[in-house]
C-alpha cells in the first residue's frame, strides 16, 4: 500500500496510512514523511507496533537523537529505559505508577502545561516520536497548538513589538509555575536559563511562528511582571480552540510533532493507572539566537 496523508479537519494535522515502522524507510518514504511534517507540522500514524529500537531507527531519518541529558531530575540509575527514549510515562523502574508524593512524579506533571520540547536547551529539539504503549483509562489526551497559524493571526502592532525579543527559558521556570521549587546546586547549574527568540523562523519554508513554551520565564529587557503578562497574552491567544488538535490516544498510535512550530500538553489523567509513552526525539541543529548574548 502507497504510503497516503489525509488533512484532519484541523489543518495542520495529517494522518499518514501505507507505512510499517517496523520496516526501514526507503529514502524516497523519509522524504515524503520529512515533507509532510513541514508541510503539516503534527503527524498521526495509527497500529504501529514497535519496539523501542523500531521507534529510534525511524526518527533517525530525520536527524540525530537528542540525549536525555539535563532534562530530567531523573538520575541514570533510576531511568526505566535504556534504549535510548526518553520516558514520558507515569512510571518507576519497577514498571509501577510512580508514588504521588514521588519528586519524578512531581516534576513529570509539567507536562501538562504547554510547551516546546527542549526549549530549554540552547540547540532545541527539532521533532518528537511519541508512541503510546499502554494508555491511560482516563484523561490523558494530548493537544497540539499551531503556532504558525497563531503568528498569522496577531495584528500588525503586536508582530512588530515582538518579532525581535528573547526570552529566557528554563525547566525551573515551567516547574516553578506549579509550585515545584527546591532543586539542589547541580540541578540549578543544569537548569540554568538559555536564550530563545519570541518568534522564530522555519527553515525550510520560511514561516515565522510564536516560540512559546512554559520553560520561558521572563523576557530580556523587560521586568518580569511585564514579560509573564506579555507570554500569558499569548499563550491564550495562541491556544485557543482553532489553533489547536486534540489527540485521543489509541494503542499503537504514534504521533510525530515538529516543535519548532508547534506546542503540546497532556492533559490530567488517572495516576494510579499505567500510562506508558515513549519518546523518540530528533536534535535541533541550530539555536534560535547566540547564546552569548546572555551576558
Ligand atoms: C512529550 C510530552 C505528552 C504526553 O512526550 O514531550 O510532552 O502526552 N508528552 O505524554
Ligand atoms: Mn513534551
Amino acid at each position: 500500500m502507497a504510503l497516503a496523508i489525509r488533512q484532519l479537519q484541523k489543518h495542520f494535522v495529517g494522518e499518514v496510512s501505507g507505512l510499517d515502522l517496523r520496516v526501514p524507510l526507503t529514502t524516497e518514504q523519509a522524504r515524503e514523511v520529512e515533507a509532510a511534517m513541514d508541510k503539516y507540522a503534527v503527524l498521526v500514524f495509527h497500529g504501529q507496533d514497535i519496539t523501542d529500537e523500531q521507534q529510534l531507527a525511524f526518527a533517525l531519518n530525520f536527524g540525530e537523537r537528542e540525549q536525555a541529558r539535563g532534562g530530567t531530575i531523573v538520575k541514570k540509575d533510576e531511568y526505566r529505559l535504556t534504549t535510548g527514549l526518553n520516558d514520558v510515562s507515569n512510571l518507576g523502574k519497577d514498571g509501577k505508577p510512580l508514588a504521588r508524593d514521588s519528586r519524578a512524579h512531581l516534576f513529570n506533571l509539567g507536562n501538562c502545561l504547554w510547551h516546546s520540547d527542549s526549549s530549554f536547551r540552547p540547540i532545541p529539539a527539532k521533532f518528537s516520536l511519541l508512541s503510546a504503549r499502554v494508555v491511560n483509562p482516563k484523561g490523558g489526551n494530548t493537544e497540539f497548538a499551531d503556532m504558525r497559524a497563531a503568528y498569522d493571526a496577531l495584528d500588525d502592532e503586536t508582530k512588530a513589538e515582538i518579532d525581535d525579543l528573547i526570552c529566557e527559558h528554563s525547566l525551573m521556570y515551567s516547574r516553578g509555575s506549579l509550585g515545584f521549587l527546591d532543586y539542589t546546586d547541580e540541578e540549578k547549574a543544569m537548569f540554568r536559563p538559555v536564550l530563545q527568540r519570541l518568534v522564530r523562523t522555519h527553515p525550510v519554508h520560511g514561516r515565522k511562528s510564536l516560540y512559546l513554551s512554559s520553560h520561558a520565564g521572563t523576557i530580556k529587557g523587560m521586568s518580569m511582571p511585564e514579560a509573564r503578562l506579555l507570554l500569558r497574552d499569548l499563550n491564550e491567544h495562541a491556544t485557543q480552540p482553532e489553533f489547536v488538535y486534540v489527540h485521543k490516544w489509541t494503542l499503537h498510535d504514534l504521533v510525530m510533532w515538529d516543535n519548532r512550530q508547534t506546542m503540546h500538553r497532556v492533559r490530567r489523567y488517572d495516576q494510579s493507572q499505567p500510562r506508558d509513552m515513549r519518546r523518540a526525539t530528533v536534535a535541533g541543529t541550530e539555536p534560535t539566537v547566540a547564546q552569548q548574548a546572555a551576558e
